[in-house]
């Protein structure tokens, strides 16, 4: 099925036992990276980086041109963090996959943004159930570059924790969702997508921004927060931004208010228009039958 391998960060790793440390990072081990390896992380980096002109926001382009990425070999997390941390604060810290979701938060409410250590296999180009350092790398450490997403996910990582003790995770996590990994945003060109889940996947790049299957909708805060989402597969409604700015307004938002308002409504289902929705596309639904 073609998807990406986006943040299911609410889920622990199966079953492989936690790491030594308490807040689950390991060493990247660069040196442990094989040429079978740095050939995955070409074919994808490359493949991306011919179809993200004219799709990904400038943001985006600006962050990737301004770190030590590129096609030739897997990225070194101490790198990307010297970078990082002289523009907006940020470290990349290696993960075995999946960690449990207060260890994520904890993470991001320090500005350590935690990444799959291990690359998917040649046979996985466009399927991975687990974020691997292509996702995590590739799609998200750019945008971190930029001051308002940086600050936007550490307050993120604030909120996940309260969400946490309230038993609302659910309802803050399609913020994430739909923001972090599957967001869309207007520039002067046209849609661009600032989320890493698009930018990551080519099939979800093409299907996000070009298929006339999915809906794209104005961002609303409550309306979001009541919309399930897939996990499995493409996105039925990508949920569109005017800025990045408006983006980490939402961190300014006093939620227990707007928590009790979301518990009052009716869930979602990711498919649906509403009449109070601002509809920049209206799509098809022909992909998800
Ligand atoms: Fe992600």
């Amino acid at each position: 099925m073609p998807t990406s391998p986006a943040a299911k960060h609410g889920l622990a790793a199966a079953d492989a036992p936690p790491p030594e440390r308490p807040d689950w990072t390991i060493p990247q081990d660069w040196s442990r990276y094989g040429p079978e390896d740095h050939a995955t992380w070409k074919t994808l980096f490359e493949r991306q980086s011919r179809l993200l002109p004219g799709r990904a926001c400038d943001a985006f382009v600006q962050g990737m041109r301004d770190l030590p990425i590129a096609a030739d070999q897997i990225p070194e997390f101490d790198a990307l963090s010297e970078v990082l941390m002289a523009r907006t604060g940020w470290q990349v810290v290696a993960v075995p996959g999946l960690v449990p979701d207060e260890v994520f938060f904890d993470h991001l409410a320090n500005r350590r943004f935690p990444a799959g250590q291990f690359i998917r296999r040649p046979d996985q180009l466009d399927y991975l159930e687990e974020p691997d350092i292509f996702h995590d790398v590739f799609g998200h450490v750019p945008m971190l570059m930029n001051p308002a997403i940086a600050d936007y996910i550490q307050a993120y990582g604030k909120g996940g924790l309260r969400a946490q003790q309230l038993g609302t995770l659910a309802q803050l996590a399609r913020v994430y969702w739909y923001t972090v990994e599957f967001g869309l945003m207007r520039e002067a060109g046209g849609l661009r997508i600032y989320g890493a889940g698009i930018a990551s996947s080519l099939t979800e790049t093409r299907f996000a921004l070009d298929d006339p299957s999915p809906n794209r909708v104005a961002f609303d805060l409550e309306r979001v927060m009541a919309t399930r989402y897939r996990i499995d597969d493409f996105q039925e409604t990508y949920f569109v931004v005017d800025s990045l700015e408006a983006v980490l307004d939402l961190a300014s938002i006093d939620f227990a208010p707007v928590y009790e308002r979301v518990w009052q409504r009716e869930e979602l289902a990711p498919g649906q228009v509403l009449p109070t929705d601002t509809v920049i596309s209206r799509g098809t639904g022909a992909y998800h039958g």
